[in-house]
């Protein structure tokens, strides 16, 4: 089983950045906390270690993992920036936002990490993670800590109960500040494109750069580009069922706003993501009360409407998925 070491002050977080160091040198993967969802981190030069977290999660090896950094300069040894990603990296650096570059000569990073593309997703993330990365001293892959295909991990608790009898070590940060994934973004030719939803508004990019964000023509995975976007991903066991403006007996409901709806007596469960309407705080709160809800064995989940803006985009985007007929297709991160 994983031991689980919590950080919860500064002696906590210097021996869980040493036992870390530890697996990550013996070529084993660490599940580390993150501002976004937890993450199976290894070291990004190290083949070993990158094949064990492919097997630990039953990913598709298609599917390149992101590469963390410490900071811009690391990141600026791995990649080459243009003038738009480097003001992207300045504005959201340590944040949920990704940037996929192309990989530079120089880099060690390994082909097994970018799955062979000339491209590498980079980001920076927020705490005991970036400590970890600048103690390592090298670039860290990692994907979300959770089997393939599955809802990812807010919490250590979910890091354990699923990946614990299958890693060594759970670096326990308490429950994720952001909530959802990092927004992936790639600048070409002075544009820029968004790959995937996440948790840096499309809105505060477009603000903070002054360019239109694009968003992919189609949805579906025939314009997919972040080679892991597959249509079913975030699954859990229950029928996933959107928009609901009721909820029947047999469902759990996951409820948005302040306002009832029918039904809300009778259902199975009823959490709210966020009673204020609050995008940000429904994101912190969407996988948890996923996998709630599919706890109680339910045999739907109805979800109330999201707003389409802010945060909202990605929450709709896993939600979406999670929503998606299950095929075998259907396994991602
Ligand atoms: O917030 C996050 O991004 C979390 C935490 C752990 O940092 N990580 C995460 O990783 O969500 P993962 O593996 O679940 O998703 C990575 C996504 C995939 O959709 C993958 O296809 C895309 O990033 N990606 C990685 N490298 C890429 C590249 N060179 N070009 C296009 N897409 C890339
Ligand atoms: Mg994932």
């Amino acid at each position: 089983m994983a031991r689980v070491i919590s950080i919860g002050d500064e002696g906590e977080a210097v021996a869980a950045i040493a036992a870390a160091i530890a697996v990550l040198g013996a070529h084993r993967p660490v599940a580390i906390p993150t501002e976004t969802v937890y993450g199976l981190a290894a070291d990004a030069t190290d083949p070993a270690a990158i094949t064990s977290i492919y097997e630990t999660k039953g990913r598709p090896r298609f599917n390149p993992l992101i590469c963390h950094m410490a900071d811009l300069a690391m990141a600026e040894r791995h990649a080459v920036f243009d003038p738009i990603s480097r003001k992207l990296a300045q504005t959201f650096w340590p944040g949920p936002l990704t940037l996929v570059l192309p990989l530079s000569d120089t880099s060690d990073i390994h082909a097994l990490a970018t799955a062979g593309l000339d491209s590498v997703g980079i980001r920076v993330p927020v705490g005991f993670t970036g400590n970890l990365i600048r103690g390592y001293g090298k670039p860290l892959a990692a994907p979300s800590a959770n089997s393939s295909g599955l809802v990812s991990p807010t919490t250590a608790a979910h890091v354990d109960a699923d990946l614990g009898g299958r890693i060594d070590l759970v670096v326990d940060g308490g429950p994720c500040t952001v909530g959802v994934e990092s927004t992936i973004v790639k600048v070409e030719d002075g544009r820029i494109r968004l790959l995937r939803p996440g948790g840096i508004a499309v809105e505060a990019i477009e603000a903070a750069i002054g360019l239109a964000v694009e968003r992919p023509k189609t949805t579906g995975t025939a314009a997919i580009e972040a080679p892991g976007m597959m249509a079913s991903h975030y699954a859990p066991r229950a029928g996933v069922r959107l928009n609901a403006t009721e909820v029947f007996p047999d469902e759990a409901l996951l409820a948005f706003g302040g306002a009832p709806i029918s039904g809300m007596e009778t259902a199975k469960l009823v959490l709210n993501l966020s009673p204020n309407s609050d995008l940000a705080e429904a994101a912190t709160h969407l996988f948890a009360y996923l996998k709630q809800a599919d706890a109680t064995g339910v045999a739907g989940i109805a979800v109330m409407p999201i707003p389409d803006k802010g945060l909202g985009e990605a929450i709709n985007d896993r939600l979406v998925r999670a929503a998606a007929p299950r095929g075998a297709e259907g396994a991602e991160a």
